[in-house]
């Protein structure tokens, strides 16, 4: 069918990366910036990382000649075709990220540009939406980590790729990445088949604090549990492993790690110390959340938590969640 087709072609594709990456010479560029990011050599087997060389149409003459339809080619995004009818290659000249599903089959890509900063390419391009890549029900390194996660009964969500890989090199397999989408439905539906337990581990910015503050609701909602660990502001996990190392970093996940009220407290303490208005939003907003969790039981302890970190009674929050029902209907 059209979709094997597809399937084949990425495999096709990712194993041209893996071999350029490995046996071109323009694959020392991808290689020594792997090594340098802290990559092993069986980090890159195990994630079957690959390069792009920097060639406009190294993998579509390759492919074609070996037998692959442009068609196919085309509806996966690895080919561009222009109106004038040339094409070329979607990835040249970058560090390759095969995404499988969770059968292991490749399903698309991630690619991230070697230059340190450059303006006018993006640092990370990814593979267009096709029959076989629907970016909101793929988790990147779920293949990988969905056996550590049942055994752990738990799930660390990052934002990137390389957060990905580190973590698991260092030791923490059960870990994933929505990489390049804000967390879906989809996503940690997924995820439910093997724990019901997620920890966030975003970025230490302000973009990785509101994507966690949006992940929380989302995974509540969907009726799963979520802790959170923050990191020194300009730290991501990929860079954090790096700076303390393996051992420092598990210790470090285990100890910060906070359920969402201690983490919604903690972000808006320095405000609501003095503050009452602030507190009383921060009691509202906190208050949101559990009202997401669909699960009586679960609101009930989460009401009380709430209400002995902030001093208040346990009554009040719950006929204002009363109140916020009312006005969903
Ligand atoms: P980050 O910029 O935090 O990526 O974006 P990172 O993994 O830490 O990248 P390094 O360490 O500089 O290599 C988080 C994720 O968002 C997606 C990618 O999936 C990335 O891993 N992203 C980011 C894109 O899709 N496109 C971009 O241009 C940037
Ligand atoms: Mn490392
Ligand atoms: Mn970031
Ligand atoms: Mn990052
Ligand atoms: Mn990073």
């Amino acid at each position: 069918s059209e979709r094997d087709s597809l399937y084949i072609v990425s495999d096709f594709a990712s194993k041209h990366f893996h071999n350029r990456l490995l046996h071109h010479e323009q694959g020392n560029i991808g290689q020594s910036y792997l090594k340098q990011r802290g990559l092993s050599a069986q980090t890159i087997q195990k994630f079957e990382l690959g390069y792009s060389l920097d060639e406009w149409t190294d993998l579509t003459d390759i492919a074609l000649k070996a037998g692959y339809q442009q068609k196919f080619l085309e509806a996966t995004g690895l080919t561009i075709a222009k109106e004038d009818g040339k094409k070329y290659d979607r990835f040249r000249a970058r560090v390759m990220f095969p995404i499988h599903n969770l059968s292991g089959r490749v399903v698309g890509f991630g690619a991230r540009t070697l230059k340190s900063n450059d303006k006018k390419s993006p640092k990370y391009l990814n593979s267009p939406e096709s029959d076989i890549y629907h970016k909101s029900s793929v988790l990147y390194g779920l293949f990988q980590a969905r056996q550590a996660i049942r055994m752990q009964d738990m799930c660390y969500m990052v934002e990137g790729y390389l957060d990905v890989l580190s973590l698991h090199q260092g030791g923490i397999e059960n870990v994933v990445s929505s990489s390049g989408t804000s967390l879906t439905e989809g996503q940690i539906k997924l995820i439910s088949r093997y724990t019901q337990n997620i920890t966030v581990l975003y970025d230490g910015d302000a973009a990785g604090i509101k994507a966690s503050l949006r992940g929380i609701d989302l995974i509540l909602e969907n009726g799963l549990n979520v802790n959170v660990v923050t990191f020194p502001e300009g730290e991501d996990p990929d860079s954090y492993i790096h700076k303390v190392g393996d051992t420092a970093f598990k210790k470090y996940v285990q100890e910060q790690a906070q359920d969402f009220i201690s983490f919604k407290t903690s972000l808006y303490a320095s405000e609501t110390k003095h503050n009452p208005v602030k507190k009383a939003e921060a009691i509202r907003e906190i208050v949101t959340s559990i009202s997401k969790i669909p699960d009586s039981i679960k609101r009930t302890v989460f009401f009380r938590s709430c209400s002995l970190i902030f001093d208040i009674d346990e009554q009040v929050l719950i006929s204002e969640y009363n109140k916020m029902q009312l006005q969903e209907r």
